[in-house]
């Protein structure tokens, strides 16, 4: 096929008639946008370029045939000059938004390559709500746009899938059991129409019939140059992929049939895929569960020695406020981190230091972390913090680190309420002359934190 593929696009590069439109599209297109061309082509190999190789280059490299020429358009109004001259002359060509189809032809083309990159905006409007892409990104791309701006569109589930092909072709997405399909999350489609002319449209354009076409036809209209979706609030999200062994398949399908039939949370996902690979069945799994966004507390204890009754102690905490935790809010993460670190740590400055107030004894940091959804609202979660603090300290006491019950405690760990002398030891009256001088009306006090 491949071989074939060659053999077609050589009769094209020997068609004069081919290469005159490359010219033509070239000479007609402004400078945000540019034709590349093939290394096989030998009247131009020394135009070979690595932007015509990933112009042409597909998902599946039996689709990365290779194209008379590619070209990037940077604008809209250059796609419809290139739709305009394609149409003309009646040239094959291929649009190519994330490459990732898997049938050959269907972005790919012996012709002129268009490959999308250049529409490359991501542009969240919080007043709307909506984000405008443009339609040669990958999901990819997106989401670590919007990822810092806490919100999120119906997008695709794997990585490298292009918005442009998935969107218009319908688009089953972690969050469409949620929302919908992506096509049902399309506020408004900038389309290039085969005669050259741009247009923005929406369910209460001109033309609603459009609106309507365009939502799983992919290229048949004409070329997407934006989309502009729905945008969500996204919290965190656990997911992953886990493999199994050929035994577990039985299970595996007993397990995928109840969730399919008993799981109706809207926020849960999965994809199991029995796979066969290298002479054997290979499961795998892929997750997905968006939770609600987390409050934390974090707290800790100075451990002088971390013995193994003191950690005894925590896996005790840990199943014990797990339990009673989750019962209370089923998205409940608790993280009882054990952190030794050696004898010397504090070994190791040049002078003294606020924290920790003193060096002489080693002191390993501990950190409790327990983390429940944001929408509950009440103290269980903190008093269980504090309770459980007491309690390791208890166990370190009882283990003869009397030390532990009055160690200085680190100041990224310690709970919000914890008084500055339980962090700053005997330093802290030299710290209160310095601040006096520093900062005499205190300005600093009007940012949170632990205060002198
Ligand atoms: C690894 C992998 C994971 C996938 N996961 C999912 C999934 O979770 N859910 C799901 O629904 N689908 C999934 N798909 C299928 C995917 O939605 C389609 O392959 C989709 O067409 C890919 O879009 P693309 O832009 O990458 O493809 P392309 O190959 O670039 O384009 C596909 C089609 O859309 C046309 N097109 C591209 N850009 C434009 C444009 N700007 N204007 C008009 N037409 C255009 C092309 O000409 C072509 O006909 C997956 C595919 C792969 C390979
Ligand atoms: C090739 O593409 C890159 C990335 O889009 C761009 O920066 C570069 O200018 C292009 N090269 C040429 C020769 O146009
Ligand atoms: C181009 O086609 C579109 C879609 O059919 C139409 O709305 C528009 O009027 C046409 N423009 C011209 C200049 O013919
Ligand atoms: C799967 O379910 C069937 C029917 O309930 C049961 O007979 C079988 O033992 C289960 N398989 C495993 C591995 O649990
Ligand atoms: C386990 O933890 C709970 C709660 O802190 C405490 O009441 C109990 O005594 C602990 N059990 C052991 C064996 O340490
Ligand atoms: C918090 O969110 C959970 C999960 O979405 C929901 O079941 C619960 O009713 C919410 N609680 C409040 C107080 O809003």
């Amino acid at each position: 096929m491949l071989f074939l593929a060659i053999v077609s696009a050589s009769l094209l590069l020997s068609s004069s008639a081919s290469s005159d439109v490359c010219g033509t599209i070239e000479a007609a297109i402004s400078s945000s946008s540019s034709v590349y061309y093939p290394g096989t082509c030998m009247e131009r190999i020394a135009s070979r370029s690595a932007n015509y190789t990933r112009d042409i280059s597909h998902w599946s490299a039996a689709n990365s045939q290779p194209s008379l020429r590619s070209v990037e358009p940077g604008s809209a109004e250059d796609v419809g000059v290139i739709l305009q001259i394609l149409g003309e002359t009646r040239t094959k060509f291929g649009v190519k938004g994330g490459g990732h189809t898997a049938n050959p032809g269907f972005s790919d083309t012996p012709g002129v390559q268009i490959a999308m990159y250049r529409f490359s905006q991501v542009e969240y409007d919080a007043s709307t709500q909506t984000v405008a892409i443009g339609t040669g990104l990958v999901w990819d791309d997106v989401y670590a746009a919007l990822d810092p701006l806490g919100v999120n569109v119906v997008g695709g589930r794997l990585a490298g899938v292009g918005v442009a092909g998935f969107a218009l072709g319908g688009g089953y997405s972690w969050l469409t059991n949620q929302h919908g399909l992506t096509i049902d999350t399309i506020v408004e489609i900038e389309l290039v129409t085969p005669n050259g002319s741009v247009s923005r449209i929406t369910q209460h354009w001109s033309d609603p019939a459009l609106f309507f076409a365009l939502k799983g036809t992919q290229n048949n209209f004409g070329i997407v140059t934006e989309l502009v979706l729905k945008a969500f609030p996204q919290g965190p999200v656990w997911g992953g992929l886990r493999f199994f062994a050929a035994d577990q398949a039985d299970a595996l399908k007993n397990a995928t049939v109840r969730f399919a039939h008993e799981v109706t949370d809207p926020k849960a996902g999965l994809i199991t895929a029995f796979n066969y690979a290298q002479g054997q069945m290979s499961p795998a799994v892929f997750l997905f569960y968006e939770v609600n966004s987390f409050a934390p507390a974090f707290g800790t204890a100075s451990i002088a020695d971390y013995s193994s009754s003191v950690i005894e102690a925590n896996i005790n905490e840990t199943l014990f406020w797990g339990e009673r935790l989750s019962a209370i809010d089923p998205d409940t993460l608790l993280a009882y981190n054990i952190e030794p670190f050696l004898p010397s740590l504090f070994s190791h400055n040049t002078g003294p230091t606020a924290f920790p107030p003193s060096r002489d004894v080693a002191l390993f940091p501990h950190n409790l972390a327990l983390l429940w959804s944001s929408n509950t609202t009440d103290n269980v979660f903190v008093d269980a913090t504090r309770q459980s603090i007491g309690q390791i300290v208890g166990a370190a006491v009882a283990d003869g680190q009397n030390i532990v019950a009055e160690a200085a405690v680190y100041p990224n760990y310690a709970l919000f309420d914890t008084p500055v002398e339980r962090i700053f030891g005997d330093n802290l009256p030299k710290l209160r002359e310095i601040k006096s001088l520093v900062d005499p009306s205190n300005v600093m006090g009007l940012a949170g934190g632990f205060k002198l």
